[in-house]
């Protein structure tokens, strides 16, 4: 028979969703669903792959477990950019498998999406160490392969995710929040496409009253997905 205050103390618990914030381990998410692309779009992402994963002198590399180049379904005219791997997406060669990736996947959820209906990518593919933002450096390193994904992917919406994703994609000139929650027309190579910047999940969880921010972004994520009949 529990006691009263265990009681309690369980019911608190799951009031403030103790999992999201203390549960430390890496969720899974590796799917292995065959998305059936077009031969010439998985050749695309497979050289481009390759063309990360053998660069020479990247220090970001070379102390890195693995490489994390995607995930999702590669169709998806939706897709998702953030920052860099984390210490749980290093270890998987997974992007958003840590905690920033569990209120991810509730974001999306909140309007309907998962990651069968987007595919996610980040400005740089392999852990910076101690989780520090990558520099500059690397952010210009790796701007022609996000570039290039975006190319390959042809999404009708591009969801920024952080100021890193806005600052490397769009440009240094501006403050995120400013910059969120607005429609903007980019061209990435020959492709031209939507953009939307929103919060980082990361930061909505030390600043959970932006959250309210980020819902109004992502209902214009939904209307849009409806007017574009995606
Ligand atoms: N934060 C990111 O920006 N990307 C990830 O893959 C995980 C955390």
């Amino acid at each position: 028979m529990l006691k009263k205050n265990s009681v309690k103390l369980i019911k608190y618990y799951n009031f403030i969703n103790h999992n999201l914030i203390f549960n430390n381990k890496a969720i899974n998410r590796y799917r292995k669903e065959n998305f059936e692309i077009s031969e010439d779009k998985s050749k695309n992402l497979e050289a481009l792959k390759k063309s990360i994963m053998i660069q020479k002198n990247c220090d970001l590399k070379k102390q890195a477990k693995n490489i994390v180049f995607s995930d999702g379904n590669p169709k998806s005219k939706i897709m998702l950019i953030g920052e860099a791997p984390g210490a749980n997406e290093d270890q998987e060669g997974v992007p958003f498998v840590g905690r920033a990736g569990a209120l991810l996947d509730k974001m999306l959820t909140s309007i309907e999406l998962d990651r069968k209906k987007v595919y996610i990518s980040n400005i740089v593919n392999f852990r910076p160490p101690e989780n520090r933002r990558p520099t500059e450096k690397e952010i210009n390193r790796y701007l022609p392969f996000i570039t290039k994904h975006i190319e390959i992917i042809e999404p009708k919406i591009l969801v920024l995710l952080g100021s890193t994703a806005m600052n490397a994609l769009i440009g240094n000139h501006t403050v995120i929040s400013k910059m969120r929650g607005k429609w903007i027309e980019k061209k990435f190579g020959n492709f031209k496409t939507s953009v939307i910047i929103t919060f980082h999940p990361a930061f909505l969880m030390r600043q959970p009253a932006q959250k309210k921010m980020a819902w109004i972004d992502l209902k214009m994520i939904r209307d849009k997905k409806a007017y574009l009949k995606i």
